[in-house]
């Protein structure tokens, strides 16, 4: 088995999802014990049988959220009580178990005292954090499991596309649709996530980064991009407007999107949940009223879009790059992220780490093998 360490921790460098930290929390469900308490466990491979009903049934559900570096000896997670209560009606959803806030708030200490050394004291790094709840019964038969599993891993990230705000390429996806009304689209479920993939590799195809969804019954007004929230920027200066599309059920309610909501009305600017056309996204792009246009999410933090393909036609937005409410929402939330400036009250937990281990964290390959 190869053992390989990372020692490049220059932000760009540090691809996202594969440097997990050392250890790993891990709980059970039964419905004569309920969950039992959080155990922390070294990072490794789980025993699971080939009936696992999450494997086959996909009754998964998860959360994804972010630990910062504070002094040497200490971390602070963002928002850590919203994605527990996420999670909570993710879970509802998919008819798993609720775990309760203080379990989830419990494992995040357990495993960032013990592995939040492994965060490097460097700007633009950070630790996600990924809760999950499976069904982790042996049975086919076609209905709730009876048994279920609750993990929490840790990876060191310098962000989703980069931790830079350069503007990426996006492009409108015209014969698939992520959720209906109804469905699962409004939680954090494991399945909303791989039908997108072949939509991604369209857009990759047309040389894009990411797959804006449109809404599934008309396919015109714009929900999401990828699995992030997107939001539109009228004007400019003081009577700047910021619009998202409202959360009505389609698209995941974002933990960063409710915080840039927060910190635009902050800032004085007129905040709107409004439903956003892709044709009226184009005529305003071209027009000059859409002066922006970003998304956001835990992995992607604040990252603005410049070009929008839709077909055979594209349209630039604004000048192409980041633009000054974009950058300006950006750095709010990024200072509260890195503590330059002071949280609203709850957004912030910090916990201490138990000495300081910095530098490498094992990669992904160290841990499952590769065989080489
Ligand atoms: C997040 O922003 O945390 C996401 O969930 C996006 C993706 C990496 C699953």
């Amino acid at each position: 088995m190869r053992h390989s360490t990372v020692t490049d921790t220059t932000p760009e460098r540090v691809p996202f999802g594969e440097l997990f930290t050392h250890h790993m929390v891990t709980a059970h469900w039964t419905g004569q014990d309920g969950w039992s308490a959080p155990r922390l466990e070294p990072f490794g491979d789980l025993r699971m049988s080939p009936a696992m009903v999450g494997l086959h049934y996909g009754q998964v559900v998860f959360e994804g959220l972010k630990a910062y570096r504070r002094e040497e000896d200490a971390v602070a997670v963002f928002r850590p009580d919203d994605h527990a209560a996420r999670l909570r009606r993710s879970a509802e959803r998919l008819a798993v178990p609720a775990l309760a806030d203080d379990t989830l708030l419990q494992a995040v200490d357990l495993l960032l005292a013990a592995d939040g050394g492994c965060l490097p004291d460097q700007p633009g790094l950070s630790l996600y954090l990924r809760p999950v709840l499976y069904a982790s019964e042996a049975h086919l038969a076609l209905r709730p499991a009876r048994q279920y599993a609750f993990l929490l891993i840790a990876f060191v990230t310098g962000g989703f596309f980069s931790d830079r705000p350069d503007p990426v390429t996006v492009w409108v996806g015209r014969d698939h649709t992520r959720a209906a009304p109804g469905g699962t689209g409004g939680v954090k479920y494991a399945g909303n996530y791989a039908p997108s993939y072949a939509a991604q590799e369209q857009a990759r195809q047309a040389g894009c980064d990411q797959v804006v969804w449109l809404d599934p019954v008309e396919r015109r007004w714009v929900e999401e991009l990828g699995g992030m929230n997107l939001f539109f920027v009228r004007g400019s200066g003081p009577s700047a407007q910021v619009i998202t599309p409202p959360a009505t059920g389609t698209l995941l309610p974002g933990v960063t999107r409710d915080s840039l909501l927060h910190l635009a009305a902050r800032q004085q600017l007129a905040v709107r949940e409004e439903p956003v056309s892709v044709g009226q996204w184009k005529a305003e792009c071209l027009d000059g009223t859409i002066t922006e246009t970003f998304a956001s999410g835990t992995a992607a933090v604040v990252t603005p879009v410049g070009v929008v393909r839709d077909g055979a036609q594209s349209w630039q937005v604004g000048t192409g790059r980041a633009g000054p409410v974009t950058l300006a929402l950006r750095d709010a939330l990024v200072d509260i992220h890195t503590g330059r400036a002071p949280a609203p009250e709850g957004w912030l937990r910090t916990v201490r780490t138990q000495g300081s281990r910095p530098g490498p964290a094992r990669s992904q390959e160290s841990l499952v093998g590769s065989g080489q």
